[in-house]
């Protein structure tokens, strides 16, 4: 059985075609990733609720969201009835990251609590048994198709040991840099959901590069 999951990031698809794309990994992929980005927080726009709430009536993967915004506690609801399964917040704007992962739960979702490259990692591990789901930023948030950074290996180390530690069950997800050359060491660093932008949608064929991207690691 798989001990990983790929989760392929819409940012790196043809928004003019989100369908056509998403139908591409159906087959090949459980979860979807959401890249909501308010250009406070990072520097950057994408796309926002009603997005979401539209490719919900069309598909049954999970939804990851992944928070990239300033104030995430006036918007997590608004994410969870919009079809978000996973709602991912980043810590540092988060006041009380207890209550929110609290509050994504009483909507019913799994709760995500995502680091920037910048933070100091100790930050996030005491959220290893409270959240399923410690996101672990492996390029600087805001824009796809950036190189991994390497120094995110021995943090990717660390969350491992204390997800272990707490006996926790929560995923270590990655995201920023992964494709074929990158996913085999940061799957043995202790990575276990894989969010990818451009190594799937930015490929020819987005099923066989998630296929390719799956057998680096089972190979
Ligand atoms: C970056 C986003 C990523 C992005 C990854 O801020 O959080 O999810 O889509 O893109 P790639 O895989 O191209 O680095
Ligand atoms: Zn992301």
């Amino acid at each position: 059985m798989a001990d990983f999951e790929l989760a392929p990031s819409l940012l790196a698809a043809d928004f003019g075609y989100l369908m056509r794309d998403i139908n591409a990994v159906e087959g090949s992929v459980k979860y979807l990733h959401f890249d909501v980005m308010d250009g406070h927080y990072v520097d950057n726009i994408s796309f926002g609720l009603p997005v979401i709430q539209s490719i919900r009536k069309y598909t049954d993967l999970k939804f990851y969201t992944h928070l990239m915004i300033t104030n995430p506690e006036k918007y997590i609801k608004a994410f969870a009835d919009a079809g978000s399964d996973i709602i991912t917040f980043h810590v540092e704007c988060a006041d009380d990251p207890t209550a929110l992962i609290d509050e994504i739960h009483s909507y019913g979702c799994e709760a995500g609590v995502a680091i920037h490259p910048d933070t100091p990692i100790d930050v996030i591990l005491p959220f290893a048994d409270k959240c399923e789901l410690l996101l672990v930023m492996t390029v600087r948030p805001g824009f796809g198709g950036q190189d991994f950074m390497p120094e995110s290996l021995s943090r990717i180390k660390t969350v491992r040991k204390a997800i272990d530690e707490a006996g926790s069950s929560a995923w270590l997800s990655v995201d920023g840099g992964i494709n074929k050359d990158t996913i085999k060491t940061v799957y043995d660093a202790g990575a276990s959901m894989f969010v990818t932008g451009s190594a799937v949608f930015g490929a020819e064929d987005p099923a066989k590069a998630c296929c390719e991207l799956s057998s680096c690691i089972t190979a």
